[in-house]
């Protein structure tokens, strides 16, 4: 479960251009579901991505993670919780020119130090999955918008996350890309993991997988 209590971001606080991405929000989100953030574009939903998700810090309020406030960790503390809780897909992929599908992948999982020949039959592994498998030695950017969307997911999977966040990953996929997204999102809830995403896209919106919608507007939660 994830506990959101009053939280607000504001950004260049104290300065001429303060501004409040996130003015109070206060959410409960279930374990296992898949949950979608909408709403117009600056409504803030990035911002509360990054908040959750550890990649940035709350002004004020609280979230909390099973129970444990991740609100007030240290930076050093910040790095391992995100590290063990969450996997994340930006919407450019941000994957690594210059290297093959499969050392991109293994990227988030080096830190921890696990022996390379394990590593790489985990990366395989989840490339097989994502039917990538042939593709494993191949340069990212010779990939497609689809193959390189699903290594961004594989990567974002390597270390097991129990949550997986995505920010609108279908941005730049066509339709029959984004429908193959959706199934993966489906398997991927189905495997008990927790999916948070951003999305405009009706398709994504309005989809079986998607489990429940939460509307922002101005930094405030406007329907959940
Ligand atoms: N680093 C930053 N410094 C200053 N303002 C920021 C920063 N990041 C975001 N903002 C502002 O906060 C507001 C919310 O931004 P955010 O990226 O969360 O919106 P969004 O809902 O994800 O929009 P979009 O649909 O366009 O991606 C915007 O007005 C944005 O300009
Ligand atoms: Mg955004």
């Amino acid at each position: 479960m994830i506990e959101i209590a009053d939280l607000h971001k504001a950004f260049n606080q104290g300065q001429h251009n303060e501004y409040w991405a996130i003015q109070g929000v206060s959410l409960s989100l279930a374990r296992g579901q898949v949950t979608a953030f909408m709403g117009p574009s600056g409504s803030g939903k990035t911002t509360l991505l990054s908040l959750i998700g550890c990649l940035a810090r709350p002004t004020s309020g609280r979230i909390r993670l099973d129970g444990e406030d991740i609100s007030g960790l240290p930076e050093r503390f910040l790095t391992e919780l995100r590290r063990r809780h969450f996997g994340f897909v930006f919407q450019q992929f941000n994957l690594i020119k210059g290297l093959s599908a499969r050392d991109n992948v293994m990227l988030p999982a080096y830190p921890l130090g696990l022996p390379h020949r394990q590593l790489t039959e985990r990366a395989d592994a989840l490339l097989a999955q994502f039917r990538l498998g042939h593709r494993a030695d191949a340069r990212v950017e010779w990939l497609s918008g689809g193959e390189q969307q699903r290594v961004a997911i594989a990567r974002a999977l390597i270390n097991d996350p129990p949550i997986l966040v995505a920010d609108e990953p279908t941005a730049n996929l066509d339709t029959a890309l984004s429908r193959e997204f959706l199934a993966i999102l489906g398997e991927l809830s189905g495997a008990g993991r927790t999916v948070l995403l951003t999305s405009h896209d009706p398709l994504v919106l309005d989809s079986p997988q998607v489990e429940r919608r939460v509307a922002l507007r101005d930094g405030r939660v406007v329907e959940a």
